[in-house]
């Protein structure tokens, strides 16, 4: 790729649940534009192993946290400088059953992480976007905050107000300077977060995506590069579609 054409050097990226599956591919695909990445995620381990191996940083952090949360940005701050983009990727499934069977001590986990974490990550570091006027935050949604999939109603609902926070933001940010807030909706695509899924759930999404398969990592990296990038100045608020064509609006 040019250097011209998307460059990201002289950014600092953040992916939140960079250590595995998607957000590992975005890290990747950020650091090969020339952005300096820092993996958030609950996982030391695999957050260190991701960093070390593109000259990022990792950083223990639990999105659902807001002191992990704080601790984790102000880290990123002293370590690599003022922070660019976010990626907001960390997610969970939670328990594929009916509503229910749910204890709501379930349904509040996967509230946490997928909506709290995201509305905590965007607070700790919209102010210093606002003072800089530039950033680019993209939130990691799904097909099934559009569509609503049966047995998995928290991750659904949650993805629906991911897509809303990410609008609502975005109209708040909107003519102070150049940042942008928008989110992605891919169908499934194939990582760990399917382990946790009946495979009957996962036959039920794959059947009803018209290109008739899972979604590759590397092409919604290749999205979300493109919404981070500076060029994507005039695109804001807004849910993009990765689904393979099952999105019908
Ligand atoms: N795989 C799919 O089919 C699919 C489809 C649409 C959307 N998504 C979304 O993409 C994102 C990534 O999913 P994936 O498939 O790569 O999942 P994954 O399970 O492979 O990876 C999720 C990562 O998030 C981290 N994480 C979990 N809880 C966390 C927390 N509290 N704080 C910080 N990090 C935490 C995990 O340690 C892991 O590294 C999720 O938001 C998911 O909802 C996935």
């Amino acid at each position: 790729m040019p250097d011209e054409f998307f460059s990201l050097k002289g950014q600092i990226a953040i992916v939140t649940g960079g250590g595995q599956g998607i957000g590992e591919g975005i890290a990747r695909r950020l650091h090969t534009a020339g952005a300096r990445v820092a993996i958030l995620d609950l996982n030391e381990t695999t957050a260190e192993s991701v960093a070390q191996s593109i000259d990022g940083l990792a950083v223990q952090c639990d999105v659902s946290s807001a002191e992990s949360v704080r601790q984790a940005v102000s880290s990123v701050e002293r370590n690599l400088g003022a922070i660019s983009i976010l990626v907001n990727n960390a997610g969970i499934s939670g328990k594929a059953a009916y509503l229910w069977e749910l204890d709501e001590q379930e349904i509040d986990r996967v509230y946490a992480i997928n909506l709290r974490g995201v509305y905590l990550m965007c607070q700790a570091v919209v102010k210093s976007m606002l003072e800089k006027r530039y950033g680019r935050i993209l939130n990691v949604a799904s097909i099934a905050g559009k569509e609503g999939n049966p047995r998995l109603l928290s991750y659904s609902s949650t993805k629906a107000g991911v897509i809303c926070l990410s609008k609502s933001l975005a109209k708040e940010v909107a003519g102070r300077g150049d940042i942008t807030v928008n989110s992605i909706a891919p169908a499934v695509v194939q990582t760990h977060i399917l382990d946790t899924i009946p495979k009957e759930t996962v036959d039920y999404m794959v059947s009803r995506i018209p290109i008739g398969r899972t979604g590759k990592i590397e092409e919604i990296a290749a999205l979300v590069h493109y919404l981070v990038s500076a060029e994507a100045s005039f695109t804001t608020g807004q849910c993009y579609d990765i689904s393979g064509g099952r999105a019908t609006y």
